[in-house]
Parts: structure tokens; sequence; C-alpha cells
């Protein structure tokens, strides 16, 4: 039985802190009066003394008028509010005694616990980032059967405290839940994009609604009950890794083309304005990368592989060109690798000397849903002293002579 504090026992805290509660000693400590049969609601001086474990789950609220219920999408976009997190960060350190292990549950957006939060601990205490995945109405139960567990450590690896709290856990749960270990930045990360996801995924399924609504003849279940089946490429972890981005004879086109029918229809916003205006945007930040390497190393551009995907011959709808154009946009030249490519402008045999490629194909992520497996290979013989940028994070960093750069990863 271990001894466990909540600092902050609201909608989320009060819940959880009574699951723990029917295996260990808890407390609770808030700002407002709360009252419990299982966990001992007291002060905080007491909480701090008499727990291990100190799980903070106080509030990281939005600002007036953010939480959706009014119109917001016009007003200036502001971060959470930290003070509560703050003030009970202050209160371990105040009343801590000894070493405590320190777990923040509420929900911040990524950077927040690194750049406001660790720095405020006293060094003496030990700190997991552990963002719940509960919905209001099904706190208990979601607690005990999570879809996955957070544990966010400074450097991404199970750390003593982090694996301590994984066997804490172990002790309540009834799913045998998947933990998924990260950064402090990566589970923030996680925690909100899963929202986002969400969030994206009914607003794609209500905009199928309005095109019902407006066009006649359809119902949109047949349509979203039929993409719901889809577990090919749209319910399941295709299209999962970030990489290059969308392209080919019919995904860019198609959305292009969808821009007209909201428009023709009335619709009232354009999704697919802005996921095509953020590919384009996606292409020009890569390209803007593959220019700074250039142009530290003095190197010219390669783009390795043309056409839109591996083993086809097909330029049309090509990620890669697009990253060229941003790439000339910018100032510089760039050349392409691809043997099949159907589109020779600018496309070489071999490459002469050391350069800066992209690594546009990997035929693995490709068609790996298919069984064929084989990774892609080299289009052209890459000469000691190139940097290959690699935006699907496959080849290996040691590569001799060459150096690999694995675009899309920051961590140190
Ligand atoms: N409610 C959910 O289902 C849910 C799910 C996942 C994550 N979260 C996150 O968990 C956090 C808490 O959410 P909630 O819904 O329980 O909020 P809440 O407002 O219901 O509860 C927070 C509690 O903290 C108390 N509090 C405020 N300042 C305090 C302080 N300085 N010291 C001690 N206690 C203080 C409040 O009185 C309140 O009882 C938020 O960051 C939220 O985003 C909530």
């Amino acid at each position: 039985m271990k001894k466990i504090g909540f600092i902050g026992i609201g909608k989320l805290g009060l819940d959880c802190a009574e699951v723990f509660a029917e295996k260990h000693e808890v407390r609770g400590y808030d700002i407002y009066p709360r009252v419990s049969n299982s966990v001992k609601v007291c002060d905080i001086e007491e909480l701090v003394d008499q727990s291990e474990w100190i799980f903070i789950a106080v509030p990281t609220p939005h600002a007036e008028g953010y939480d959706g219920s009014v119109p917001s999408s016009h007003m200036t976009p502001k971060d959470f509010g930290h003070d509560a997190v703050i003030d009970a960060i202050n209160n371990v350190n105040r009343y801590a005694k000894d070493s405590k292990k320190v777990v923040l549950i509420s929900t911040v957006l990524p950077g927040t616990t690194r750049n406001k939060f660790v720095p405020l601990l006293d060094k003496k205490h030990q700190f997991v980032y552990n963002p719940y995945l509960i919905a209001m109405g099904s706190v208990k139960w979601d607690m005990v059967n999570p879809e996955m567990i957070m544990l966010g450590t400074e450097d991404g690896s199970l750390t003593g405290v982090a694996g301590e709290l994984h066997d804490l856990y172990e002790t309540i749960m009834q799913n045998n839940p998947r933990y998924e270990v990260g950064t402090w930045d990566e589970c923030e990360a996680i925690k909100i994009f899963y929202n986002t996801f969400i969030s994206a995924k009914v607003g794609l399924v209500n905009m199928i609604q309005d095109f019902a609504m407006k066009i006649g003849n359809i119902n949109v279940d047949v349509v979203t009950n039929a993409l719901a089946r889809s577990t090919m490429r749209i319910m399941g972890p295709k299209y999962m890794t970030a990489g290059m981005g969308d392209a080919g004879a019919c995904h860019p086109r198609d959305n292009i083309a969808l821009r007209w029918l909201a428009a023709e229809y009335n619709i009232g916003y354009d999704l697919f304005d802005t996921v095509m205006h953020a590919r384009e945007v996606q292409a020009k930040n890569l390209a803007l990368f593959l220019v700074d390497q250039a142009q530290r190393h003095s190197l010219p551009i390669v783009i390795h592989g043309k056409a839109y995907k591996p083993d086809v011959e097909y330029c049309i709808g090509s990620y890669s060109t697009l990253v060229g154009f941003y790439i000339r946009e910018a100032g510089l030249p760039v050349v392409y690798v691809d043997p099949l490519a159907d589109d020779r402008a600018n496309c070489l045999d071999t490459i002469d000397g050391p350069a800066v490629f992209l690594w546009a194909h990997n035929r693995k992520i490709t068609y790996e849903y298919t069984g064929n497996t084989p990774d892609t290979q080299p289009y052209c013989k890459i000469e000691s002293g190139s940097i290959i940028v690699d935006p699907w994070r496959k080849l290996p960093v040691d590569m001799p002579g060459v150096a690999v750069l694995h675009y899309g990863n920051t961590r140190t």
C-alpha cells in the first residue's frame, strides 16, 4: 500500500483519487471544500508531508470564451493558464521534508513542462508528466481501462520513477493497458494531438453531413459507414508516418477540386484549402531545411525520387517537385535522380561529388501493406561527404562517410 496525495480533487482528480483509494492510502487537497468517503481530505501541509506520491490534477484553464461553446475562431489564440500548477509545485517545494515523486496530470501544450514547470520544482524531487485520456461521465472506468498510459520523462527513457509509476498503475488497472514512454514534450504532444485527431475526424464527418444537406440524394451515414469500414487505409496505422506530403494523380487534385464544390454549394468553409495550404507550407519548410543544409556545407541539392512514389514513373501531383519548386523559389538550383520518372526535366543519371540528398522515396513504407517490403535502393552513387535528409527517419544514422539527418526528430 502506497501513500498517495492528490492536489486538485475536482472533476478528474477526485474520482481518480478514489480509484487509487481502493488499494492505497490516499489524501486529497483542494482550495475548495471537497468531501469523499475514501479519500482523506486534508490541508496541503499534511498532504505533502504524508505522501510519497503527489499527483497534481489542478485546472489549466482556457481564457473566458475559449471553451468552444460560443464562436471563438475569430479570436486571438491563447495558451492555457498555468497558475494553479505553479501554485501546486510551490506547495510541494514548501512543505516537502524529503524527496517526493511528483506526477503532473493536467493538460498542457507541448514544451510547457520543460520550460515552465520543471525549473520550478526543487531538484530533490522526481517528476513524471502523465496526462490522462479520460472523459467526463466515465472517469472511474476510463481511469482503470485507459487506451494508453503516457509516461513522460526528461529524456524519454523509462527512468526509475517512471518505472515505479508503471508498477503503481499495475495495482489498479483492469485492461492491461499499453504504456507509451516519451519525453515530457512527446507526452504533452501525444495527449493534445490525440484530442485534435478526434476534433479533425468529427469535423470531416460533419462536413460530409453538410454536403449531404446541400447536394441532396446523400445519406451521410451511407458515406461515413463505408469510410468507417475502410480499415486498409483510413481506419488504421497507414499514413501515420510523417514524411513526404500527400501526392499522386488523385489526392491533391481531388482536394483542389473539392474547394470548388465547397464554394459551389456554399458550404461556408473550405477544409480542403486548409489541408492543401498546410501541404504547401510543409513542402516549403522541408525545402528551406534542405536550402539551409546546402548553404551551410556548400553542397548542391538532389531530390532522390521524382515520381510521386517509388516503383512508378508518374510525376503527376509529385510532392518532390513541389519541394523542388520551393528550393528554386529560395534561389538554389535543384536536380533529381529517379530511373523511372516520366518527367525527365532536371533529372540526372549520376551525381558526381557530394550533395544534400532528400530521401523522398521509401518503398517499404509505401508498399508494406501489400506484403512487399524491400527498401529503396540508391538510384545513384552517394559520394562520401554527402548529407541525406531522411523525412521518413528510417535510414541508419551511421552510414560511412555520409551524414544522415532524420527530419522530424528533434530529440537531442
Ligand atoms: N475532466 C476531465 O475529464 C479531464 C480529462 C483529462 C485531463 N484533464 C485535465 O486535468 C486537469 C484538471 O481538470 P478537471 O476537469 O478535474 O478540473 P476541475 O476544475 O474540475 O478540478 C480542478 C480542481 O483543482 C482545484 N484547484 C484549483 N487551483 C488549485 C490550487 N492552486 N491548489 C489546489 N487545488 C486547486 C479546483 O478547486 C478544482 O477542484 C486539467 O488540466 C484538465 O485539462 C481533465
